[in-house]
């Protein structure tokens, strides 16, 4: 037998007691006439005690040859400690061994298995299986397999029933570009790895399973960022015969549920906002509502006073930072202005008006505007004595996500973004196209199986360009600390709406049905209403652990090339495959293959 316990289970009520243990060594210290050597599994971790009285020399002399990460069984009896270790659930007893086997051997390990270790990220990935051993990542591991297990518990109680559509398909444009898969029986032709499961779901409205879910790999080639990987996972669902009212209560039930069993955080019930607020006020589709600083406009009370950089601007609009009038000096606003005109940024300028405690305003355009015109903005901001306002000016959108950037960057400075305080929100109502001015042609701002909002029909069949640009779609997004954690919307289940649709993003009708044509066709055959809506899985779990990065809740995740480290992959295949697969590139070179 190889353990009568884990290495977690051990409590002073078990002193007395035989048992055999089995585990990693995690480290040994030795004091000679005396060695502790600290054993750790998946459970925990038990001290082991060898003494010159009590062990014998050969035991004793075994024990010393262990490594580091070496694999061991021993036996021994449960004894309480004469020092104890309160920070762990062992730590008041210690296992005196009688017999100890090596049952693995290990290398040195090339960084400490440990919650704070000395290995950089690209070595981690490469052993990744000894990065996993380290309590902190193996916690992560296991609260995400929590966290799909609560899931499935609500939805099967909800009565969503759990369907799995294919991995080798056909592009879903869901926005980013697709991974492809070349299919050896059918030369030169290729299967698309879904970015979604979106039609599958919808195919399945129209089969009549009512409510489906799916915990689900995506795949999506895009530019990887923190919160985003090549394959990542969804919990992806759909429902018939719903209002977004019904979705959205259903979603935040399932969102409540998850946090009161993984957390014990009872949230409140989630605010909504429009998603033209969201901008107006946030400058973002996902604001982080843990702290506040809304955006305030300045239009009417900044022009006009010959000021022309605010004159020609097409918007002029700030935020109120509270207390920080006396804090920051003029170079740390110089720093500050600075760093929001990096490229990544790149505001042109960053205007202030400090209003100081002792009543003093200063303000870097004070040439321009007497104090009654700045107490004028302050009052719009219901700015006090000691308040500092940050302004920017320019074209709208480009002002808003720059000032956006500005407000996070004050939220973390003032230490207003906590990990553990949740603040989720419903963005509602976003539009249904995007006009993209360079390309010259619509986006779908969501994906293309959206509805327009049931009142906005007439007008997304008959409407004008600037008609087409207006339109509200029924289509939401949750929202928890800035994160945007989920995104769905009720379908369009009408042939005539989906083509216009499709005619709409530029589409002609035959590429619209040799792409779509079974979607198109399964209108025809009775599709209900229906709608839904997909969860980043992996974003939850890190915003549940008040994390940024979600490679640290991905068992096996990709670094910022899209490698996976350890398998090393992507890699070359070998030429006979490539043939077999008749994409030899000395082909490609063929000009009847492009
Ligand atoms: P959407 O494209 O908004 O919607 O995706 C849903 C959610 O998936 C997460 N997500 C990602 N997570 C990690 N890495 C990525 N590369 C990545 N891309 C997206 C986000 C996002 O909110 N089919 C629709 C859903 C629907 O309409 O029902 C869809 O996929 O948290």
């Amino acid at each position: 037998m190889y353990r009568t316990h884990n290495c977690g289970a051990l409590r002073i009520a078990d002193v007395g007691t035989s048992v055999t243990l089995s585990g990693w060594v995690q480290k040994s210290r030795d004091k000679g006439f005396m060695m502790w050597i600290d054993l750790r599994d998946r459970y925990g971790i038990t001290q082991l005690i060898f003494t010159e009285e009590a062990t014998p020399k050969d035991l004793f002399e075994k024990a010393r040859s262990l490594g580091r990460e070496f694999v061991v069984r021993v036996e021994g009896k449960v004894i309480e400690r004469a020092s104890k270790n309160t920070n762990i659930p062992t730590g008041e007893v210690e296992v005196e061994v009688t017999a100890l086997e090596v049952l693995n051997a290990s290398k040195v390990p090339p960084f400490t298995i440990e919650e704070e270790t000395d290995g950089g990220d690209e070595l981690r990935m490469k052993y990744r299986y000894l990065d996993l051993r380290r309590g902190n990542v193996q916690k992560n591991i296991i609260f995400r397999s929590e966290l799909a297990i609560e899931t499935r518990k609500y939805l099967a109680g909800e009565d969503f029933i759990e369907v799995e559509t294919p991995v080798l398909i056909k592009s879903t444009p869901e926005g980013a570009r697709d991974f492809v898969v070349p299919s050896r029986m059918n030369k030169g032709q290729f299967y698309a790895l879904p970015q979604s499961p979106q039609t599958f779901k919808q195919i399945l409205m129209v089969a009549g399973f009512d409510k489906y879910f799916q915990i689900v790999k995506c795949f999506r080639d895009e530019d990887l960022r923190a919160d985003r990987q090549p394959e990542f996972t969804q919990i992806d669902c759909e429902m018939s015969f719903v209002t977004q009212e019904e979705i959205l209560n259903t979603f935040e039930g399932l969102t409540r549920h998850l946090f009161k069993q993984t957390l014990d955080v009872d949230l409140p019930t989630f605010p909504r906002m429009y998603y033209d607020d969201a901008m107006r006020l946030y400058g973002s589709d996902k604001p982080d509502l843990r702290f506040g600083m809304p955006f305030v406009e300045l239009n009417d009370v900044a022009k006009g006073k010959g000021f022309g950089v605010f004159d020609n601007a097409e918007l002029v609009v700030g935020i109120c930072v509270n207390g920080l009038a006396d804090q920051y000096s003029n170079k740390d606003i110089k720093k500050l202005t600075e760093w929001m005109q990096r490229p990544q940024i790149g505001a042109k300028g960053l205007v202030y008006v400090k209003f100081g405690e002792d009543g003093s305003i200063k303000s870097s355009v004070g040439k321009f505007y007497s104090d009654e015109d700045l107490q004028a903005w302050g009052a719009k901001f219901g700015a006090e004595k000691g308040d500092l306002l940050f302004i920017l000016s320019g074209e709208t959108d480009k002002t808003r996500k720059q000032l956006n950037e500005l407000r996070l960057e004050m939220g973390s400075r003032l230490g207003l973004r906590k990990p553990e305080d949740f603040k989720p929100l419903w963005v509602i109502d976003f539009p249904l196209l995007e006009w993209d001015e360079d390309a010259s042609r619509f986006h779908a701002m969501h994906h293309p199986f959206t509805s327009p909002k049931k009142e906005e029909i007439p007008n997304m069949l008959n409407g004008d360009h600037e008609t087409m640009k207006n339109l509200k779609a029924d289509a939401y997004d949750l929202v928890i600390n800035g994160v945007e954690i989920g995104g769905g919307s009720i379908r369009i289940h009408d042939r005539e709406l989906q083509s216009k649709n499709f005619k709409l993003l530029g589409f002609t009708p035959e590429e619209a049905e040799a792409q779509f044509g079974f979607l198109l066709g399964a209108f025809e055959y009775g599709a209900p209403p229906h709608g839904g809506i997909a969860f980043g899985f992996d974003r939850l779990c890190a915003v549940l652990n008040g994390q940024n990065s979600i490679r640290d809740f991905i068992a096996f995740p990709k670094n910022n090339q899209g490698r996976d480290m350890m398998i090393d992959a992507p890699s070359p295949i070998a030429q006979e495959q490539m043939e077999e697969l008749g994409i030899d590139l000395a082909l490609s070179e063929d000009p009847l293959i492009h």
